[in-house]
């Protein structure tokens, strides 16, 4: 049988709790095991990997069938379509780790569960303003209580963007020549540099949009529900879904013009 999205939702707030606790208590105390993956750029840290290993076993205490995507291990059972429960749960134990590093006060936990490969529950929290984003598909996303609403601008010139750059230095460059272009067409530009947040910004229109190239799906699928549920249009380009190519998320009258601009302008392209 199919457990219930609240069920899913409870879990995942629990688990994304105990993770954000123990990243601050960790950043607390330095930062250590620094090492790079991709690029020299893309940094992974001693917490990253501790507060990965926590969750992944709370979540397996709590419900020992299920898969399991996070960033730093996978997960052996990761990929596949959920375990004898449907259920995947996809995990970003520090997104935003170069904020970590700095000692910036903007990074995350990031949880989605994904239930017979549909994401039906999904957190956010800055792990160290204790600000807590949540959304069960059907019905809603919430913070503090209160029922998130995007942004009702319906000018692009006026509208307040969010995007994000990968780390691969060609990428970067490629990313940067889109912005270039897009600056003369919207109010201005933010870079708060974790992607879940910004998602969640947008969810609660303290910014008008946002898109990336380049994302991972942990870095997605519980800020693009929770985007979702506010009532904003979250998609790649020509309805090819959010995606590794790009995600888009604007209120629907934004949506046309910037998705206009960004296939004008190769967005999902370059390296
Ligand atoms: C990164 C952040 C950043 C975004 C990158 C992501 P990480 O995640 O979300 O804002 O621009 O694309 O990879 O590496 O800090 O978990």
């Amino acid at each position: 049988t199919r457990p219930g999205r609240d069920e899913l939702l409870e879990i995942a707030v629990e688990v994304a709790r105990q993770a954000a606790d123990t990243a601050r208590r960790m950043r607390a105390d330095g930062v250590s095991g620094i090492s790079t993956k991709s690029t020299a750029t893309d940094v992974v840290t001693a917490a990253d990997r501790a507060v990965e290993r926590e969750a992944v076993a709370t979540l397996r205490a709590a419900r020992p069938g299920d898969a399991v995507l996070g960033e730093e291990y996978g997960g052996a059972d990761g990929t596949g379509p959920g375990g004898d429960a449907g259920v995947r749960w996809i995990l970003d134990p520090i997104d935003g780790t170069v904020n970590y590093l700095y000692g910036l006060p903007h990074y995350a936990v990031s949880l989605a569960a994904e239930v017979d490969g549909e994401v039906v529950a999904g957190v956010v929290r800055n792990a160290v303003t204790g600000d807590e984003w949540t959304a069960i598909r059907g019905g809603g996303a919430y913070r503090a209580g209160e029922r998130l609403r995007s942004s009702t601008e319906t000018d692009l010139g006026k509208a307040l963007v969010a995007t994000g750059f990968g780390y691969d230095p060609a990428r970067r460059a490629h990313q940067a020549g889109v912005l270039a272009e897009l600056i003369p067409h919207v109010r201005d530009i933010r870079r708060f540099g974790v992607a879940s947040i910004d998602l969640c910004l947008a969810a609660e229109g303290s910014v008008d949009v946002y898109y990336e190239k380049g994302l991972n799906l942990w870095d997605h699928a519980a800020g693009g529900l929770i985007a979702t549920e506010s009532g904003l249009r979250v998609d790649g380009l020509a309805g090819a879904g959010p995606g590794p190519d790009l995600v888009i998320a604007a209120p629907p009258a934004l949506f046309g013009p910037l998705h206009d601009h960004l296939a004008r302008l190769d967005a999902a392209g370059g390296p």
